[in-house]
């Protein structure tokens, strides 16, 4: 059993099965479900990639102390983890399947979603399109953004942007995420395009190299960042989002209402150097 102190919680990573064990009877979770490769094809870089039961990612929803419950209810939040394992699917590091998500009800701009890494490392691919349901042609992808976070280091993914994450370490890796309660996923767009608009693949040495998706155009070139603290988001390196939300819940209303903070969501993303 490896202790995960970043979840702010008492629970653990158990490497016999890959799962996440909780240690507190006043903590739980709403639902669990895991995602095999079969559930990923049509998202691959390879598209010959055939194995169906290889174990790709784990779903940890609403993860919740009883005794804090109204903290998060209060403000419309919810706090999950997803378990992405290591390995590969040809030469393409494993992923979740990327998604968008809804409109706020009334604007005209979608959910953010604040995401920190607890053990391994992450990177975050995302994208803002000319238009996501578009259903036929290729979509043009005006931004790309793909932020290497390690344990410790959080991200916002601003509103607007399609996202998924990569396992780019070694081992197993393990994520949060901060989300409002009405953020819906919708992962169609992602789908009629065979995956976000870069693929991440292994170089022989183990490092990692971007690859265009062609069923994209691209109005722009990837970039490559690195998150910085923001106070004003209720991100520190190395402090528990879970323990900063408790300690703070409304500076995590932007996650509800994110149009007075749209400077800071890039503001936070340093380039690479
Ligand atoms: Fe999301």
């Amino acid at each position: 059993m490896e202790k995960l102190t970043m979840f702010g919680m008492p629970i653990v990573f158990s490497s016999q099965d890959q799962k996440l064990k909780v240690q507190d009877n006043h903590v739980n979770y709403e639902d669990y479900s895991r995602k095999y490769s079969k559930g990923m094809f049509g998202l691959l870089a390879d598209c010959s990639y055939a194995k169906e039961d290889e174990p790709y990612y784990d779903f940890y929803k609403a993860i919740v102390d009883d005794r804090v419950r109204t903290k998060f209810s209060d403000v419309n939040l919810r706090y999950d983890s997803t378990v992405i394992m290591e390995g590969y699917a040809g030469n393409e590091f494993k992923k979740t399947a990327g998604h968008y998500h809804c409109l706020i009800p009334g604007k005209t701009v979608s959910y953010p979603e604040l995401y920190q890494v607890i053990k391994g490392t992450a990177l975050f691919v995302m994208q803002r399109v000319n238009d996501n349901a578009m259903v036929e042609g290729n979509m043009l992808v005006e931004d790309v953004i793909l932020a290497e976070v390690h344990a410790g280091e959080s991200i916002v993914v601003p509103p607007d942007f399609g996202h998924c994450t990569v396992n780019i370490g070694t081992g197993t890796m393990v994520f949060v995420n901060l989300v409002s309660c009405d953020s819906h996923n919708s992962y169609e767009s992602v789908k009629n395009s065979v995956g976000m608009c870069c693929y991440v693949l292994r170089n022989a040495n183990g490092t990692y190299r971007i690859e265009k998706n062609p069923h994209y155009d691209f109005a722009c070139q990837p970039r490559i960042v690195v998150p910085a603290d923001s106070p004003i988001l209720g991100i520190k390196k190395n402090m528990p989002v879970y323990t900063s939300f408790l300690n703070a819940p409304e500076i995590y209303r932007y996650l509800n209402d994110p149009e007075g903070h749209m400077a800071d969501y890039f503001s936070m993303l340093k380039d690479k150097q």
